[in-house]
């Protein structure tokens, strides 16, 4: 027997590598050991609206964090308050990446060379995998500019078995004529995080589907359609379904050449019985069983081809954002909230939670708010969070937005939401040396120690974080073996110690091992930029890397503070 090995993959340049996102909108490559893209990066508070939760609790708020998408996502993923609320708990994630048009539009660039395009989405991806619910679903928007590869990245990423369908959506209704072939579609690319677990929710019945039902004979059971009662026979038929039917006219029919009755006999007097066989209005045609509107299945099976007429176009998006926004240049590629609105429907049920990390206008959080989900939006750039997400989910909350699905989803107002910021890093570089930033050495040191090593932060003088039975101190300062005894002092009866430091006298490691077994003292930040260096990948935990060689790209140099 030969033997085969190697797997279908998508490769590109510099697959194994990383970026770092600078806040111009352009991207770096890293390894992923480098501490600029291993950093776990703070949610700072940056205001409410409507009602929230104490701050104490806000993690379990609708939030709008501003940020590039994998910063925000590896926080919600890494920092403790946030991972207990969402890490395998997001029922649906839509994405509405930039698609590499190779256009620049007014409020963003979306000309990324190809491999820098697919690692910047494979990395957020993993991300949303890691926090999407088992019987979850993610919905990623796209054109033609990298359909075929995102999908064959998502094949590798979400496995091709948990790929459910590539929806058509009829963007434009109208036609190019300067061009070849005029485009009128965008694709929406859907993968269940288990096809087995998932389950979709039907689409409400339309005006036109109820107008095919009618109740010609009133009947009580209110109004029906019909179907025919006959089937092809063939293997599996029995010969009890094969027989003369007489019709209340008095006519005598067999079924037509080829087929057999659905029912056996028995069977279809009982359904006679129960007056739901129909032989029309002279009781002379051939028999339909009747199918009741109130007993069929509670809605549509959803199709793949979504036209503009049912779920609005690029142009019933932007005439949404002009009416909310009649003062402000039309944000450059919303989407029309009834196309939200299915997405959200199919995939989510009111109280789950929707995730959208390119949020643009905000399209999707408003949609999620009006349909009584909980959202949490993420976007990178902070003019357009400010000039169109947070006015117009205030709009949404204090019933001021009449437009897009407000009426369908009879929608009057209410809730609120979180405004968070991803934080600055907490580490400098200077002339090949790594310092603590500026604003990580003040009141903010504990906070930001503590989100990198995964303790809860609390602030508890003089500890300042908890994970299970160990407890941190964070000094900005010298640890030395008094500091450790008052700390130790402070523990409870079965806590172990972990006090990090800017300088570390060597005999505090020893004191605090003897005073309190399994206790320790670190000294910030080499510690944590070592661990980074050691490996703590999180990206190749969760995605089939090829073997990283990082050698091209320079670590930085030795750290000293
Ligand atoms: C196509 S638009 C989304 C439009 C949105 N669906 C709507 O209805 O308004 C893509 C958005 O992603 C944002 N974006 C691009 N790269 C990002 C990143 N790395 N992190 C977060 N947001 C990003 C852009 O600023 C832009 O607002």
């Amino acid at each position: 027997m030969p033997s085969y090995e190697g797997r279908l993959e998508l490769t590109w340049t510099n697959k194994h590598l990383r970026l770092l996102a600078h806040d111009d909108g352009s991207y770096e490559w890293m390894p992923a050991s480098d501490f600029r893209v291993a950093e776990v990066r703070l949610l700072h508070n940056a205001g409410s609206v409507g009602k929230v939760a104490p701050e104490w609790d806000r993690a379990k708020d609708n939030l709008l964090i501003r940020g590039d998408a994998l910063n925000a996502l590896t926080s919600l993923i890494e920092l403790p308050e946030f991972a207990r609320e969402y890490v395998g708990k997001v029922k649906l994630a839509y994405l509405d990446p930039p698609f590499n048009t190779q256009q620049s539009f007014l409020q963003y660039d979306d000309a990324l060379e190809h491999s820098v395009w697919l690692t910047m989405m494979r990395d957020r991806l993993a991300q949303v995998k890691t926090l999407l619910a088992p019987d979850g679903s993610i919905w990623v928007h796209c054109d033609d500019s990298e359909q075929a590869y995102l999908k064959v990245m998502m094949d590798e990423l979400f496995q091709r078995e948990n790929f459910v369908a590539n929806i058509i959506w009829e963007k434009f209704t109208t036609r190019e004529n300067r061009t070849d072939i005029s485009t009128s579609h965008d694709y929406i690319i859907v993968y269940a995080v288990n096809r087995h677990l998932w389950k979709r929710n039907l689409l409400p019945f339309g005006e036109e589907q109820v107008e095919r039902y009618s109740n010609p004979d009133n009947d009580p059971r209110g109004p029906w359609s019909s179907l025919p009662i006959h089937a092809k026979a063939g293997p599996g038929r029995r010969k009890e379904q094969f027989y003369t039917i007489a019709l209340p006219s008095g006519r005598k029919i067999d079924p037509p050449p080829g087929r057999c009755w659905l029912y056996v006999e028995e069977r279809f007097k009982e359904l006679v019985a129960d007056n739901r066989i129909w032989f029309g209005p002279d009781g002379n045609n051939a028999p339909r069983v009747k199918k009741f509107l109130a007993e069929v299945s509670q809605g549509l099976v959803p199709k793949t081809l979504w036209l503009g007429d049912e779920v609005g176009t690029t142009g019933t998006a932007k005439a949404e954002i002009l009416a909310l926004f009649p003062q402000s240049p039309p944000f450059a590629t919303p989407k029309p909230e009834a196309l939200l609105q299915r997405i959200v429907q199919i995939g989510s049920n009111p109280g789950d939670i929707v995730l959208d990390c390119f949020l643009g206008s905000g399209t999707t959080a408003a949609v999620a708010h009006k349909m009584g989900r909980r959202w949490i939006g993420i976007e990178r750039s902070g003019e357009t969070v400010n000039t169109y997400a947070v006015p117009r989910l205030t709009k949404v909350i204090n019933g001021e937005d009449q437009g897009g699905i407000t009426k369908t989803a009879g929608w009057t107002g209410g809730g609120g939401f979180r405004l968070l910021e991803v934080a600055p890093s907490m580490f400098e570089e200077q002339g090949g040396q790594v310092f603590l930033s500026s604003w990580a050495t003040n009141s903010r040191l504990a906070e930001a120690t503590a989100a990198q090593l995964h303790y809860d932060y609390e602030h508890d003088p003089p500890f300042c974080g908890r994970r299970g039975h160990s407890r941190l101190a964070v000094v900005d300062g010298l640890v030395n073996e008094s500091v450790v005894r008052v700390l130790i002092k402070a523990l409870g009866e079965s806590e172990r110690l972990l006090v990090c430091g800017t300088a570390i006298d060597p005999a505090a490691r020893d004191i605090a091992r003897e005073l309190r077994p399994g206790s320790s003292v670190r000294k910030i930040p080499q510690s944590i930029l070592q661990e980074y260096r050691q490996g703590m990948l999180w990206v190749q935990q969760s995605l089939p890397l090829a073997t990283a060689d990082d050698s091209e790209v320079s670590t930085p140099a030795e750290v000293t503070v």
